[in-house]
């Protein structure tokens, strides 16, 4: 830094242009399902902070939930040792805003307390968004940040629509400038940004918010490089990009082409040319370690300047159209998704937006127009994710809230304060720090998970998931490429957190703790509930799997316990569930009806077409 200081001193013409390093976060989760261990950081850790970045984004959801879940790290820990040695270069981290880390809201204890030990821990930039771009669910983290010392940066979720006009987007900077943010990120993080729209929105920005402006995008479709270059020259002050080997494909821009490109213009990035060639020399050697083997990806994916859509949820939709026997369906899905997506007031495709209308959009085609809603569609129209950018399709919206009212509040104000409960929860010889507990709220199965593995004694622990992984992934090496493995990951755990969304909201019409039970590991069944549906075939009506999944009871009307035989359900009332896509769809009554047997087991795989409920009307 220093030489980089004085280099800058003497140029003093020279405009500066600073970049982000995303090689420690968001370019490995991108190229290497987020594989990058804490041992390869701090291998090249002092070079990195010794190049001169603005800063090194190094922590987020998914590098979060890995580290415990397939990795067996303590991601506090990660943190703690990166910033030991990165001294000089602030530490940059991805914040859902009020979601944190996670899928669903979390109440505001949760936020602030996590915010708090990230910043006690070494964290010193917070880039928060909201999927929605909802002001309302970044006000929270953004007062904690700024609380806590660190920088807030807001965000603007990029994406296109007839209601995402620059005047909009520069609005929504200024209510985030109110808040107290101290820059301003623009996320194009399906890389559908053009340079026109790049210069537009920063000239936009630039005039209207006295924040600087940093842009962060993606090599999916080819543009980004040009699109930082017009950024850049419309005033955004940094731009994101990955040292080159961890560069491009879905990961960001390669940094030593922008450091030529900005540098040939006249910038000054600051940025040491010697030492970016050793880190860039590091990531080539690791990758022969960590790359996922089986990846197979286009260098552009010219498809996403055509439809809009990021390239991980295609992937993701195919396989839940494979899962279903549908994959023919594939086309169909991709036009009813811009139709959805109209209908849910254009929301911009990020998690867990991009999953529920990407998952709605299927049954759409597989069931008919809203036949068929998942909780979370439900859910998401009830205005528990937050505010749609446009008015939802009124008849639609009806449709499915059928007859409940929709909230008008923040989402997190109808939460309870989470941490108390939380630390009830986990069996106190497992906990060993109060950040213990907040990997918990975030990732509860995988936190406990990760806790036990580290309280066996070392030596006798079980295997790495991650180092099992690569044996298998060696073993098969000619294994075909399935979905993009973190959106894999992703969804994996978007079943568990929309369990306990379902639980906040249900209206006691699930019961969680036995839909929170998997498949692979349930226990015995309970005395009450019979263990063994009658083998014998049913004689009178039944409700049948609407497609394939994991079926489970309801609970029954207005009680924890699950449904049971004999049972009356008045029409409109959930039947049993059908989980797939790792989404639970309620299976309702169409008429009144006495529940006469179930003929499936409590969370047993049901294929489509497959009677469940034997009925009498
Ligand atoms: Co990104």
């Amino acid at each position: 830094m220093k030489q980089a200081d004085t280099k800058s001193k003497a140029a003093v013409a020279k405009p500066r242009i600073r970049i982000t390093d995303t090689t420690l976060r968001d370019a490995h989760q991108s190229l290497w399902a987020t594989r990058l261990r804490t041992d390869d950081i701090l291998a090249i850790a002092e070079k990195v902070d010794n190049a001169g970045y603005y800063s090194l984004e190094c922590w987020g959801g998914a590098t979060f939930d890995v580290c415990m879940r397939f990795l067996r790290e303590n991601p506090w820990e990660r943190l703690r040792l990166i910033k030991g040695v990165c001294k000089k270069t602030p530490l940059q981290m991805l914040l859902r805003g009020q979601n944190i880390l996670g899928y669903k809201h979390y109440p505001d204890d949760v936020v602030e307390r996590f915010v708090a030990l990230s910043c006690e821990n070494g964290m010193d930039i917070f880039r928060v968004f909201d999927a929605m771009n909802d002001p309302r669910n970044l006000e929270t983290a953004i007062k904690a940040v700024k609380k806590y010392g660190g920088h807030a940066q807001g965000t603007i979720c990029y994406t296109v629509s007839p209601v995402h006009t620059v005047e909009n987007f520069v609005a929504f900077a200024k209510q985030q400038e109110a808040m107290g943010a101290d820059s301003i990120a623009i996320k194009d993080m399906a890389g559908i940004m053009t340079p026109a729209a790049a210069r537009d929105l920063v000239s936009g920005l630039v005039k209207a918010v006295k924040l600087p402006v940093q842009i962060h995008s993606h090599m999916t479709s080819g543009m980004a490089v040009a699109m930082y270059l017009e950024g850049v020259k419309a005033g955004a002050g940094c731009v994101d990009c990955a040292i080159s080997t961890m560069s491009s494909f879905s990961s960001q821009p390669p940094t030593e082409s922008l450091v030529a490109i900005f540098e040939a213009e006249g910038y000054d990035t600051g940025l040491d040319h010697k030492l970016l060639a050793e880190i860039n020399a590091y990531f080539t050697e690791l990758k022969k370690k960590r790359a996922p083997k089986t990846t197979a990806r286009e260098p552009v994916d010219a498809g996403v300047l055509e439809h809009k859509i990021p390239g991980g949820m295609i992937s993701n939709l195919r396989s839940q159209l494979d899962q279903q026997g549908a994959l023919d369906r594939l086309p169909e899905v991709m036009e009813e998704l811009p139709k959805t997506r109209a209908d849910m007031g254009y929301p911009p495709l990020v998690t867990p937006t991009s999953q529920i209308v990407g998952i709605q959009s299927v049954l759409n085609v597989l069931f008919g127009r809203y036949k068929q809603v998942t909780q979370e569609t439900k859910n998401y129209v009830k205005g528990l994710y937050g505010r749609a950018p446009a008015p939802l399709n009124a008849k639609v919206a009806k449709k499915i809230l059928a007859g409940e009212k929709p909230i008008t509040c923040r989402p997190a104000d109808l939460l309870k304060p989470g941490l108390g409960a939380a630390a009830k929860e986990i069996p106190s010889k497992l906990v060993q720090k109060e950040e213990d507990i907040l990997s918990y709220c975030l990732f509860p199965e995988v936190a406990l998970g990760y806790f036990k593995w580290r309280a066996q004694p070392e030596g006798e622990r079980d295997p790495i998931p991650a180092d099992l992984e690569r044996e298998e992934k060696t073993a098969e090496a000619a294994a075909p490429a399935a979905a993009i493995p973190e959106e894999t990951e992703k969804l994996a755990g978007i079943g568990a957190r929309f369990i306990e969304l379902i639980g906040l909201v249900g209206g006691g019409k699930v019961n969680v703790e036995a839909l929170a039970v998997k498949p692979a590991a349930a226990p015995a069944p309970e005395p009450e509930a019979k263990p063994e549906a009658p083998a014998s075939a049913p004689t009178g009506p039944t409700i049948n799997a609407p497609l394939n999944g994991t079926f489970y009871r309801s609970a029954g009307p207005g009680k924890p316990e699950l449904a049971k035989e004999g049972d009356k359900i008045a029409a409109g009332g959930s039947v049993c569930i059908v989980e797939a896509m790792k989404l639970f769809n309620a299976i309702k009554a169409e008429k009144p009806l006495t529940v006469v047997r179930f003929l499936v087991e409590h969370g047993a795989p049901v294929t489509k077409g497959q009677p469940l409920v034997e009925v009498k009307y």
